[in-house]
């Protein structure tokens, strides 16, 4: 009862939450977790009405991402009711149109991003309430002027970005522009600006950062001052801007100015214009050969005496002689000669006037080998910290290619061809800190090619083709803390493969062809190992016992073991983590795991995060308890699992679980209290599951749609999976409510009868209804109604009970006597009458129905046979309880009280009833006793329904000593005698 009313209740109160309580929901917004309430995401929906994309926010948010939407108007208004926002992204929309006060009262608003629409107009107060606005992005619209003071009350602005439009009227911008004191940065590229004209309006002096990139500038035209602020300028790609342009203009506080791809002469420029000449970029400014850069040197070294950042990219340099750059001022920084055409950097010998260079760029060339600089007469840049050569050809890297900058702490050679890196190629580089070989065609490592980068921290030789880890490889790298051999072909470790990395802290070993963990191999970094990559190679288990590989990786922290090729892991073998309790992130996703072992789980106490996505496709069911110990998770994707059912056990210690996926299993119905007994639960997402629209799942229903805690991810958008124009948020449940509350009442007042009356019932009526069982049946397989009818009508005139091992009287006997032999009573005899097919107990009571009477031919057998003894209780029934009297006992054998004892109901009828004894072989004068039986047999049926019994044969009973039973009953008051 007390659930009753605890169902009751609570879905009464279910009831009454549909209007008062609003869920926690979204229906085109995805809510950021930390903190919760503040930062949500509305992408790739197909909603094209924006209040339909935002209505359903809190007042609480902050960062707001509109993105990927066919959005096309910003109504007046629409955001009043999250007036909270800081960051607002609309970018990427089909905004076309927005209303004047599109953002009223958006007066926190730091960030607003409108990139990426299709905007080409403006109204003048659109920006009006967005006093607090630091970032404005308008970047690819379709812009060709601004109005008026757009931009007039956005007093904090820092950054405002126009790229990517149409813009033609400088003068305008400028204008709208001016009193801005916060401006800082103003991007004008990718527009079509031809000058840079303006009225009276100046530049704000905060503004230090000018893009007018890829416009159309054919002039500057604008004041002598009017750039005096300008720190960094960037004016490249206006191919017809010339160098008369920067006559007078005062450049005088540009750091940085680029003028790639302009008509600018740079030699030209520099002689009439105060720019420091040190903070030109000289890229992209045709300086292709020995002559036009030897000019620029001796221009430059009349004007400052060294240069920090030398930018020479982009200008198709093939070849750099030795005089190239003799006559510039010493170059102390980088040096950029990225994206030239240069075949060799030959030792560096063209810097032998600039050795105290830091850093140089040779990314995004020709180059195809590395020589050997250790020779005679070498440069020594033994200030060079910094080298690259990404993006080149190199094949080939000798030896001592780099003994002229000893000191370099990183050098990226990443993305280039090598297969021959020679074992001393890296000899002398003591100070090496970083050392990128990624993305090259490396076979073999020599246990010889990294013996002196003893300093090395970072070490990425992720996608060659290294097969082996020889022994001794890694054997001086004491403080590498990085290893990253991913995506290579590596089988094995050779056993002193790993010796030596005792800093490790990070391996990554994914994409390789790994079959087991050798963890013999991990021991020398066991104490400070905390990430191991191992995903995408070969591991897989056949057995559900092995020794756990990763017991002493007693810090590690994250491992990925997902998605091994080419059919999984297979088994999840038992203590597999063991020992690993400062783990925190662990992968298994893509895995075709078929046992997931219920301790597999249990070291883990500290794990936060598990992904098991696609990992265990045919698990279907989770085992109780698989969880319980990982009180500190946070995220949990169990995404497509093939999970069909779970119980509450499996959920049960994740006390911590905020984010919990489940979308794309095949459950059908959810047990609400199983998520609702999930107390930090804040993120569900279910879609894609065939959780059904019946009552089976109103509960869940309505936990989703009114719990006060936990997101459902695209709720509203469920659809109900045999019916896709309903969906699951609204599924009608008030019947699942009605048949609730009358289904318990009917089954609880059902269920106290039951208890009550059962026992009474068993007691006295067990045969009573052992016999309404059996016309229950038989009223429900559509036969009652039948049978009634036979009766009236009556097709036999007795039906004949008896046991098998009498069948031979019956034959030989009653049938002549009482078919034939001048009567002819109509016999219905189970052998010959019965129907076939038909079940016996059917035959049994429609032959009892639809006869007139019933003659049981009692013997011993016949009243250890259950039929039979169903046949009398049919008939005693009619006997008793319907006052019809239809049984005619035959004693086919003398039976003794005492064996009759034990069938009291037979007893019974036989204490209402007269009976008649067949008078058997053993009679004085058998032939004259039967034929005397057989006229009171006849007359018996014929007539009324009682008889006489007669003592037929009284005195072979009493010879026999087997009387007792008859001769009580002849002075019994019992006796019937015929009238
Ligand atoms: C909102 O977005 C900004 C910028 O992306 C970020 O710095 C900030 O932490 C975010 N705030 C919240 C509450 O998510
Ligand atoms: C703001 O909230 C009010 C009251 O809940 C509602 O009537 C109005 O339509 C909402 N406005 C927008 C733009 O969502
Ligand atoms: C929105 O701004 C209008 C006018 O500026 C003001 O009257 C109104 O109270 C503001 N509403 C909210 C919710 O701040």
């Amino acid at each position: 009862m007390a659930s009753l009313t605890y169902q009751l209740l609570s879905v009464t109160l279910a009831l009454c939450a549909v209007h008062l309580i609003s869920g926690y929901s979204f229906r085109n917004c995805i809510e950021d977790p930390y903190p919760y309430g503040q930062s949500f995401k509305c992408i790739l929906r197909k909603e094209s009405n924006l209040s339909a994309v935002i209505g359903d926010l809190p007042q609480t948010a902050v960062n707001l991402t509109i993105t990927i939407n066919p959005v096309w108007h910003i109504p007046s208004m629409s955001f009043v009711n999250v007036t909270n926002l800081e960051y607002l992204r609309l970018d990427h929309n089909y905004l076309r149109k927005i209303d004047p006060f599109a953002f009223q009262n958006l007066t926190r608003l730091k960030s607003l991003n409108v990139s990426s629409n299709n905007i080409s107009q403006l109204n003048p107060y659109v920006f009006k309430d967005l006093h607090n606005l630091t970032y404005l992005s308008l970047t690819n619209n379709s812009l060709k002027q601004l109005p008026v003071g757009i931009f007039s009350t956005l007093l904090n602005l820092d950054t405002l970005i126009m790229r990517q439009n149409f813009l033609t009227n400088f003068s305008g911008i400028a204008e709208s522009v001016s009193h801005l004191p916060k401006l800082r940065v103003l991007d004008l590229c990718f527009n079509n600006l031809t000058n840079l004209k303006h009225s009276n309006a100046s530049l704000p002096k905060s503004l230090t950062t000018l893009y007018i990139c890829r416009n159309n500038l054919l002039t500057l035209g604008c004041h002598q001052s009017f750039l005096g602020f300008i720190q960094l300028l960037d004016l490249s790609y206006n191919p017809r801007l010339p160098t008369m342009a920067f006559q007078g203009v005062d450049l005088s506080h540009i750091n940085y100015l680029r003028l790639r791809s302009t008509s600018v002469k740079v030699v030209e420029f520099l002689n009439i214009s105060n720019v420091n000449a040190g903070s030109v970029d000289f890229s992209g400014m045709g300086l292709k050969n020995d002559t036009l850069l030897t000019e620029l040197c001796t221009s430059l070294k009349g004007k400052v005496k060294s240069i920090k950042r030398m930018g020479l990219s982009n200008n198709g340099i093939k070849n750099l002689t030795n005089y190239a750059l003799q006559y510039c001022p010493t170059i102390t920084g980088s040096l950029d000669l990225s994206r030239n055409n240069l075949k060799s950097t030959g030792c560096f010998k063209f810097l032998d006037k600039h050795t105290q260079i830091k850093s140089l760029n040779a990314e995004h060339n020709h180059i195809t080998s590395l020589q050997s600089c250790k020779t005679e007469n070498m440069v020594y840049l033994n200030h060079l910290e910094e080298l690259s050569y990404r993006y080149n050809r190199i094949l080939s890297v000798n030896a001592y290619a780099f003994s002229h900058t000893p000191n370099i702490k990183t050098l990226k050679l990443n993305i280039n061809t090598i297969s021959f890196l020679h074992r001393k190629a890296l000899k002398g580089l003591k100070s090496l800190e970083m050392l990128r070989l990624d993305n090259n065609l490396l076979t073999d490592l020599f246990n010889d090619t990294f013996e002196d980068n003893v300093n090395l921290q970072t070490l990425n030789l992720r996608n060659n083709r290294i097969a082996v880890i020889f022994n001794g490889t890694f054997l001086s790298l004491r403080n590498l803390t990085t290893l990253d051999l991913g995506g290579n072909k590596i089988t094995h470790f050779e056993q002193s493969g790993l010796d030596g990395l005792t800093s490790l802290s990070k391996f990554y070993l994914d994409g390789n062809n790994l079959k087991e963990i050798d963890t013999s191999l991990y021991r020398v970094f066991q104490d400070t190992l905390t990430v191991l990559d191992l995903k995408s190679n070969q591991i897989y288990f056949l057995h559900k016992v092995t020794s756990s590989p990763f017991m002493n990786l007693s810090k590690l922290s994250d491992l990925k073991l997902d998605g091994q090729r080419p059919h999984g892991l297979s088994v999840l073998p038992q203590n597999f983590f063991r020992g690993l309790h400062s783990l925190k992130s662990l992968y298994l996703a893509n895995n075709n795991i078929y046992y997931l072992a219920p301790d597999a789980f249990d070291d883990l106490t500290n794990l936060t995060f598990l992904s098991l996505e696609s990992c265990c496709v045919g698990v279907a069911q989770l085992q109780p308890g698989i969880f319980k110990n990982l009180r500190n998770l946070n995220i949990l994707s169990m995404e497509n699992m093939g999970i069909q059912t779970f119980s509450k056990e499996v959920f049960g210690n994740l006390t911590k679980l905020h984010k919990l996926q489940l979308n794309r299993n095949v459950m059908q119905s959810i047990h609400f209290e199983i998520l609702d007994s999930l107390p930090e639960l804040h993120y569900l997402d279910i879609r894609n599951t065939p959780l059904s629209c019946t009552c089976k799942n109103h509960l869940l229903q309505n936990w989703t749609l009114h719990n006060r805690r936990v997101q459902v991810v695209y709720l509203y958008n469920m659809k109900c999976p045999d019916d896709n124009q309903h969906n699951f948020y609204n599924f009608k449940t008030n019947v699942c409510y009605i048949d609730l509350g009358e289904y318990l009442f009917l089954s609880t007042a059902i269920v106290i009868f039951l208890f009550t009356v059962t026992p009474l019932l068993y007691v006295k009526l067990y045969w009573k209804m052992k016999y309404n069982y059996y016309v229950f049946r038989s009223w429900f397989s559509d036969q009652w109604r039948r049978l009634r009818e036979q009766e009236e009508n009556c097709k036999y005139d007795a039906f004949i009970s008896y046991n098998t091992s009498d069948e031979q009287w019956v034959i030989e006997q009653l049938m002549p006597n009482l078919e034939g032999n001048g009567s002819s009573f109509k016999l219905c005899l189970h052998h010959r009458d019965f129907e076939l097919g038909r079940d016996i107990v059917d035959n049994i009571v429609s032959a009892v129905y639809s006869s007139r009477k019933t003659i049981c031919v009692v013997s011993r057998n016949f009243l250890t046979s259950e039929w039979c003894s169903l046949e009398i209780q049919l008939a005693s029934y009619r006997l008793f309880d319907e006052h019809r009297d239809v049984l005619l006992l035959v004693f086919l054998e003398p039976i003794s009280e005492r064996q009759l004892s034990s069938y009291h109901r037979m007893r019974k009828v036989m204490l209402k009833k007269t009976y008649l004894q067949w008078p058997g072989s053993d009679c004085t004068n058998p032939t004259q006793a039967q034929e005397l039986f057989w006229n009171q047999l006849r007359r018996a049926m014929r007539t009324g329904s009682r008889f006489e019994t007669e003592q037929n044969c009284s005195e072979g009973r009493e010879k026999e000593g087997r009387t007792e039973h008859v001769d009580a009953r002849t002075s019994d008051e019992n006796y019937y005698l015929l009238p």
